[in-house]
């Protein structure tokens, strides 16, 4: 599959795949404008938590590149600029944070404006290297934990389309798939912007790997049923007790345990803010029209209010192990809140 996004240096600009056209239509587009990613952020245009860290990098290599000023003092101010409107779009996943922070501390340590342009593309890149090299070495950690033959639940997208490339949760799959493991996905659809529909299923099938659609709310039933041999997710942000991840996260994790089935979580050390706990987390609740229209037919009626989360949390006391680049993460985590994995506060 084509990247999900990267530098394009001929076009002086951010290329990426437009994830509001899929599964129809699979087609690149192109920001060299800070008001033109911040847009594609907020539409989930791009998204998952190791793109939009990915995002961020090079959207502060953009802003780096575009700014007109030559004194670093009013330089600094455009970028930073720029890194706050950009860390606005999305609150609740922390690498959008993390991948504007790393490259803004390496503007911040240039010795000139042109120095500053160079290294912040060159750190932009590094970002995006990593995140592929993580993915892939995560994905075989996370490989081994699965049985042969299995049948793995998962919600959202943690893909190949919500990274640079290959996935954390779907990472997992195709590495164990790739070790000649008979995997099955049972993809949740993910209301209400159906990312586990439009976009896991799309990858999936697009890379020949068995995969069935299930309503959301389906999936304790199959559990019951004896169909599920492990649920696995990604994350949107660690935190000392917590995992956020798309809403729904939570009641899978619930019923994986009434049911005792393992439920781990596939995420990058970039997804980890451990220095922080739930409560001081904002959750982005989005607009109402995503849960009253489906396209433009209307499914709610008119003055009836909705609440709109777009993300949940689960206790880390639910979570059988994390799986990350450094290896595999097991009960009891006060390793976390230890480490202070994360961005400085
Ligand atoms: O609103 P989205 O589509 O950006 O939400 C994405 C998720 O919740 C993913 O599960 C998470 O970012 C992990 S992606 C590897």
């Amino acid at each position: 599959m084509d990247y999900t996004l990267s530098w394009d240096a001929d076009a002086g600009g951010i290329r990426y795949i437009d994830q509001t056209l899929l599964p129809g239509r699979c087609e690149p587009a192109l920001c060299t404008t800070i008001d033109c990613l911040a847009r594609a952020i907020e539409r989930l245009e791009i998204r998952g938590a190791p793109a939009l860290g990915i995002a961020g990098a090079l959207g502060v290599a953009l802003a780096a590149r575009t700014s007109p000023h030559e004194r670093m003092e009013a330089f600094l101010r455009d970028v930073r600029g720029a890194a706050e409107q950009l860390k606005s779009t999305r609150p609740t996943a922390v690498n959008l944070a993390w991948g504007i922070d790393r490259v803004l501390a390496r503007i911040e340590r240039a010795d000139s404006v042109d120095e500053a342009r160079r290294s912040a593309v060159a750190e932009a890149e590094a970002v995006v290297r990593e995140d592929e090299e993580s993915c892939r070495t995560l994905g075989q950690h996370g490989a081994g934990l699965l049985p042969d033959p299995c049948t793995v639940l998962t919600h959202c997208n943690a893909g190949a389309l919500a990274c640079r490339c290959w996935g954390t949760a779907l990472g997992v799959v195709r590495s164990a798939v790739r070790a000649g493991k008979q995997v099955r996905v049972i993809a949740c659809e993910t209301r209400p912007l159906h990312q586990g529909s439009r976009l896991t299923c799309w990858e999936l099938a697009r890379d020949g790997i068995d995969v069935t659609a299930i309503p959301d709310s389906a999936a304790a039933y199959l559990m019951r049923k004896g169909g599920i041999d492990c649920v696995i997710v990604g994350a949107d942000r660690i935190t000392s007790d917590a995992v956020f991840n798309k809403i729904g996260t939570y009641m899978h994790a619930v019923a994986a345990r009434y049911h005792a089935i393992p439920f781990y979580v596939a995420a990058p050390l970039s997804t980890f803010d451990a220095g922080r706990s739930e409560k001081d987390i904002v959750i982005e609740q989005r607009d109402r029209r995503e849960l009253a229209y489906c396209g433009d037919r209307q499914l709610l009626p008119e003055k009836v209010n909705v609440l709109n989360y777009a993300f949940d949390a689960t206790p880390l006391s639910l979570v059988s192990a994390i799986i990350t680049e450094e290896g595999v993460l097991c009960p009891p985590y006060d390793l976390l809140s230890r480490s202070g994995i994360g961005p400085a506060r």
